[in-house]
């Protein structure tokens, strides 16, 4: 018995209204009943109420981590002894592990899949192609997994519809912006226990958690420098009042770099060498390629553990620099994840997805599909409900003005 991943799913579970809201219905009208499910997410409290929430919908479930360094041991072992549910993830496994659990949770030929990051899907397109054949649908968490689905669509290989979950506006304006800049900021503290205010921290990557990274860095007092190869986001960083430079340039003067660009080798390892003596480098896109870490494990003439989550390689050259969680993402290897409330919205535009997947999968074809705006709508007012918020309607007058073209004022 787990007592505290129990009380870490209980405190979720509280802070979660709109998925509480969505599970009351759900266990009335079972819109899963007897599907098969499987799930690689990173299992923490949040995720274990999004997969309880699914069983209660009547789905058989399993529960894999997407991610090696991400899980939350505790939380693993309340879902599995006080609820009996079919998880596979532990926290720090190694690539074998990691693959063997992803491929566990395949061993019930699933129906529907949710991923986060795209190698659960990859495995259902390659090694375990065998698995796919009762697959109806599933559901995509983030934006490098949509990045890797679209690739499959236009190489004409999915074999699948597939739900891009990052892009409901309910998912992404909230999660990879105020979630990302809050607990990216969280995992930083927590591994190093460092002060922000008066450093000079460069953000790699001036999308929606760039930019949540970005403004909670400088609301903590950072100075802060975004990188970007998009012309129109560098302008946007300017016009928001940040610094813009290269990577190259702007860690020589860097105390802390966070990269969150879903692309590889962001910080190479020649920006290493000119980098400022002792900068402290960490990421939180989904890869742990965007810090060039293998080549630095391979090139560096020493590395040690200055702390639990933090190690120091000295380079050739004789700087050094610190890499917080070996280059994973910062916000879960190091930290708990999102906030709650963050992960209520977002896991609710996967559960409505998914059973929006049920109900129509005979009219969708094998591409990766936008979640439909009532979907989002209908996250968004459960979501004013549980604030209290009431929301202006329109009236009949207002509504002819709208619609209109022939009334000038
Ligand atoms: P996004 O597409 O909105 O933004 C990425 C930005 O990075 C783009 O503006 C792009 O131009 C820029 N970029 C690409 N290559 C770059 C480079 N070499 N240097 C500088 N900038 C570069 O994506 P996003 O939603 O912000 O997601 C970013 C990453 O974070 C993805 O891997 C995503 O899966 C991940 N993510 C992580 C979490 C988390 O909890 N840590 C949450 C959501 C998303
Ligand atoms: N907790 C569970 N899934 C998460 C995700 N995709 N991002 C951040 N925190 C999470």
């Amino acid at each position: 018995m787990s007592n505290e991943g129990q009380l870490r799913l209980d405190w979720a579970r509280e802070h979660m209204p709109v998925c509480s809201m969505i599970s009351e219905r759900f266990r009335k009208e079972k819109p899963f009943s007897g599907i098969r499910i499987s799930m690689a997410l990173h299992v923490e409290a949040k995720t274990g109420i999004l997969a309880l929430l699914m069983r209660e919908g009547g789905g058989e479930i399993s529960l894999a981590s997407c991610n090696p360094l991400s899980s939350d041991d505790s939380v693993v072992e309340a879902l599995r002894d006080n609820y009996h549910l079919d998880v596979h993830a532990k926290k720090g496994i190694d690539e074998e592990t990691y693959y063997r659990y992803l491929n566990s949770v395949l061993d019930i030929k699933p129906q529907l899949v949710v991923d986060d990051g795209g190698d659960l899907v990859k495995l259902l397109h390659t090694t375990r192609e065998e698995s796919s054949g009762e697959v109806i649908g599933g559901n995509e968490e983030t934006t490098t997994g949509v990045v890797r689905l679209r690739a499959m669509e236009r190489d004409g290989v999915l074999k699948f519809p597939m739900f891009n979950v990052n892009d409901a506006n309910m998912k992404h304006l909230f999660d990879n912006r105020y979630g990302t800049g809050q607990s990216t900021l969280d995992g930083f503290m927590h591994s190093t226990n460092l002060l922000i205010a008066g450093k000079n921290v460069v953000v790699a990557g001036y999308g929606y958690c760039g930019r949540g990274i970005a403004s909670r860095m400088r609301g903590m007092g950072g100075i802060v420098t975004v990188t970007e190869i998009d012309p129109v986001k560098a302008v946007e960083a300017r016009m928001d009042g940040f610094n813009v430079s290269t990577m190259n340039r702007a860690i020589r003067e860097a105390d802390i770099v966070v990269t969150a660009t879903g692309m590889k080798n962001v910080i190479s390892y020649d920006d290493m060498l000119v980098a400022k003596e002792g900068a402290v480098l960490c990421n939180s896109g989904h890869f742990n390629n965007e810090i060039a870490v293998g080549e630095l494990q391979r090139k560096a003439m020493s590395v040690k553990q200055v702390r639990n989550e933090v190690k120091r390689y000295r380079l050739d050259n004789g700087n050094s620099v610190d890499v917080i969680s070996d280059g994973r993402l910062v916000n879960l290897a190091s930290g708990q994840g999102h906030p709650v409330e963050i992960m209520d919205m977002s896991f609710a535009i996967q559960a409505l997805a998914a059973e929006y997947l049920v109900k129509h999968h005979g009219d969708m074809e094998s591409k990766v599909y936008e979640v439909p705006r009532e979907i989002d709508n209908e996250v968004a007012m459960i979501k004013l409900r549980s604030l209290g918020i009431k929301l202006d309607n329109l009236s009949s007058e207002q509504l002819e003005y709208m619609n209109s073209w022939k009334e000038g004022t």
